[in-house]
């Protein structure tokens, strides 16, 4: 397969993954596949959390990622298989489709993708769809198995409705129409899947959506390693709980300098409307907000809403039962954060001597505040971490949405495989059900390629 496509639109030749998909295919629907379309999977080396508030965030995709077979019919419905027997076939018809978010089944992410083409195009008779999907992203494991299959599904569905889109526009449908879902999340995850290149991590920035070649420093790889407890944020709440407790400090940061809150959702604004440094948004949380959590009452009172605003036009679907809410410790997590991103690309930009090390710096730095501020990792990934550094990591931290999954290190080329074997011995040798989940859960990664239509050759 083709890992560098310059464009959306590449060839491919019938690899053995391929050949099988393809097999697998015709075996279930009775016909070759039309086309194929792959979306890769990311990991996240620093700016966590901070996407949805609008800051900058620097991810590399990774080579594993989400492969589908298509072909194409007027049947009216879309069917849908999967290679792992855990995800069961789901068929539906084009003109029903509805996504549960009380139900997070794997199709609810594929059909995300769907909706989203069809909305942002208003096609009324979407094309009949039989695909066969395989995945070589752990899921629920920070590394954006979810995004990529939403990717995937309104890549395919884009080329068997024969329409185009530029890698930008598809990149924000699909970022937005993941919110089906349930979960708020940012855009980085799809941002980087469309607009990853082989070779090169990418500054992503929002507003507008641009990706920026970040060269990473030779004489250092980085290792993901997964802390082996899954984290499905469509299944809980943690996740839009940030983002909600995001939105209430960026109005009350705008309120107390007499901005006109009501039209600001996210803390970048609140910094872009006041022209100052992310140091003096630093400062200016300390003075604004303070460290205990702050009630419903207290919000409602400064702010100057009622209860039922608050409700309505501040809390989640599922975020109604909340009753306190961490101001301060989450937007000075999200403007440090955003601080160290601009830090990150600038060494790697200037290369100086010392690069590895002041990376490293940064990356224990961004955990650091997400185990303190941001309060999204979590006792196994946090054990990791430490283990990741003892066995030689410059830096490291974790990769995602947090409690649970995968954590990044930044390990010395030379110290490679003693960095493996250690942390093998020391995290996953002593537990039986870790050791099992060794293979797939520890491997370095180099910055793959972006999603993807292929054809056969
Ligand atoms: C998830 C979201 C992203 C981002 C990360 C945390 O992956 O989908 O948009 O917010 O969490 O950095």
């Amino acid at each position: 397969m083709t890992t560098n496509p310059p464009k959306l639109k590449t060839t491919v030749a019938a690899n053995e993954r391929v050949q099988k998909l393809k097999n697998a295919h015709e075996q279930k629907y009775g016909k070759s596949p039309l086309f194929y379309a792959y979306a890769p999977g990311r990991v996240n080396l620093i700016g966590e959390h901070i996407d949805y508030c609008g800051y900058s965030v620097l991810p590399m995709a990774i080579e594993q990622n989400i492969l589908a077979t298509v072909s194409v019919n007027d049947a009216g419905t879309i069917q849908l298989a999967n290679t792992n027997p855990h995800y069961k076939d789901f068929t539906v018809s084009c003109a029903d489709i509805k996504i549960d978010r009380d139900d997070p089944q794997w199709y609810y992410y594929f059909l995300c993708g769907v909706k989203g083409i069809q909305e942002n195009f208003g096609i009324s008779h979407l094309a009949g769809m039989q695909c066969v999907l395989d995945g070589t992203i752990p899921p629920s494991s920070g590394l954006s198995s979810s995004s990529a299959l939403v990717c995937c599904a309104g890549l395919l569905t884009m080329e068997a409705n024969n329409k185009s889109l530029s890698k930008v526009a598809i990149a924000e449908i699909c970022a937005k129409c993941e919110h089906y879902i349930g979960t708020e999340g940012g855009g980085m995850d799809q941002s980087i899947s469309f607009m990853a290149e082989e070779g090169t991590a990418k500054l992503i920035e929002f507003n507008p959506l641009r990706a920026i070649d970040v060269k990473l420093p030779d004489g250092a790889v980085f290792v993901i390693s997964n802390c082996c407890v899954e984290m499905n944020k469509a299944a809980s709440s943690h996740f839009n709980i940030r983002v909600v407790e995001c939105r209430i400090a960026t109005k009350m940061l705008a309120k107390a300098r007499n901005l006109e809150w009501s039209r600001l959702f996210k803390l970048a604004q609140v910094q872009a409307e006041l022209k100052v440094s992310l140091g003096e948004m630093l400062s200016l949380v300390d003075e604004v907000l303070h460290t205990e959590p702050y009630s419903r009452e207290e919000i409602c009172k400064t702010l100057g809403i009622t209860p039922e605003e608050l409700c309505t036009d501040l809390l989640s679907a599922n975020t109604q039962h909340v009753t306190h809410f961490k101001l301060h410790q989450r937007a000075r997590h999200v403007y440090g954060e955003a601080e160290r991103v601009l830090q990150f690309e600038s060494v790697c930009d200037s290369e100086p001597a010392e690069s590895i090390q002041l990376l490293g710096d940064l990356m224990n730095q961004s955990h650091a505040s997400c185990r303190n501020l941001y309060e999204c990792s979590c006792p196994e990934l946090d054990q990791l971490v430490d283990i990741c550094l003892k066995s030689g990591a410059v830096g490291s931290r974790l990769t995602g949405a947090g409690w649970g999954g995968c954590a990044v290190s930044m390990v010395p080329t030379e110290k490679m495989d003693s960095f493996l074997q250690a942390v093998r011995k020391a995290f996953y040798a002593p537990d039986p059900r870790k050791t099992t989940m060794e293979k797939q859960s520890l491997f370095m990664s180099k910055p793959g390629g972006g999603a993807a239509i292929l054809i056969e050759e």
